[in-house]
């Protein structure tokens, strides 16, 4: 579904990406997996269309989208949940629910918003509780749960996570990658980055571990279970916890 070529990214003196290469299988949920700095985050900006790579190809279902716009990467099922906050903070929690529809086009889908945002309310109790609340009065954890149901509502087709689990307490992580299995099963491409491997090794079925803008492994669960367990990647890649 997405291939990536040889990508390299630069931010000026710093190379942040040095010649990536991965294949993303349709419906699978994949990990990137990296210590801070390694790339994550530059990578999945690269997909969605935030950063322009300075070489190589992205192909997503066999066209090369590198250079095409946000906006023409989200029309083609392409939904991007950043790492911090990116919210209509004075709205309040259910208009930007609503705006969660916004890049939709099929009259189909529209029909349903109301259903579907009542579904979410459903799944994240809080965010009925407090959805005629400005969003930017929320927790941090019930920000980011209000930015994932967003960016779900938006019917991707690939969905791009950069560290979702991040400010969210045990239980809620929980809910969150609950949700992504049960996404996975509706047949959405799911990729997700994280420090903590353990946690994105809960679902994945792939893997690559990223190290200062290179991949360094790659492999299935059982792969990366082993690496972790080797001397040579230390918990500095894997965070503390182990599985
Ligand atoms: N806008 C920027 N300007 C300059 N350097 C940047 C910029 N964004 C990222 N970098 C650098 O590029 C490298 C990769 O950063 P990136 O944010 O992709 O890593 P990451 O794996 O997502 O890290 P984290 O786990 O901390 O989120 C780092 O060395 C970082 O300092
Ligand atoms: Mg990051």
């Amino acid at each position: 579904m997405l291939k990536i070529n040889g990508l390299h990214v630069n931010y000026g003196p710093i190379n942040a990406l040095k010649g990536i290469s991965i294949d993303i299988a349709e419906g699978k949920i994949t990990a990137i997996i990296g210590a801070n700095g390694s790339g994550k985050s530059t990578m999945l900006s690269a997909i969605s269309g935030l950063i322009i790579p300075d070489q190589g190809e992205i192909y997503y279902k066999d066209t090369p989208i590198q250079t095409k716009p946000v906006e023409e990467r989200v029309k083609r099922g392409i939904a991007h949940v950043m790492e911090g906050r990116r919210l209509f903070k004075d709205q309040s929690v259910h208009d930007n629910l609503l705006l969660g529809f916004y890049f939709r086009n099929s009259k189909e889908n529209k029909k349903n918003m109301l259903k579907q945002i009542t579904e979410v309310y459903e799944r994240f109790p809080i965010l009925g509780q407090k959805k005629h609340q400005l969003a930017g009065t929320l927790s941090g954890g019930q920000q980011q749960l209000l930015i994932i149901s967003m960016a779900i509502l938006s019917k991707p087709r690939l969905l791009l996570l950069d560290e979702p689990s991040l400010g969210l307490a045990p239980i809620v992580v929980d809910q969150v990658y609950q949700y992504l299995d049960e996404l996975k099963a509706m047949g959405v491409t799911i990729i997700v980055s994280e420090q903590m491997a353990a946690l994105a090794m809960r679902i994945a079925d792939f893997g690559y571990v990223l190290e200062r803008g290179k991949i360094v492994g790659k492999g299935d669960v059982q792969y990366l279970k082993s690496m972790m367990d080797s001397d040579e990647m230390s918990a500095v890649y894997f965070g503390e916890a182990k599985v």
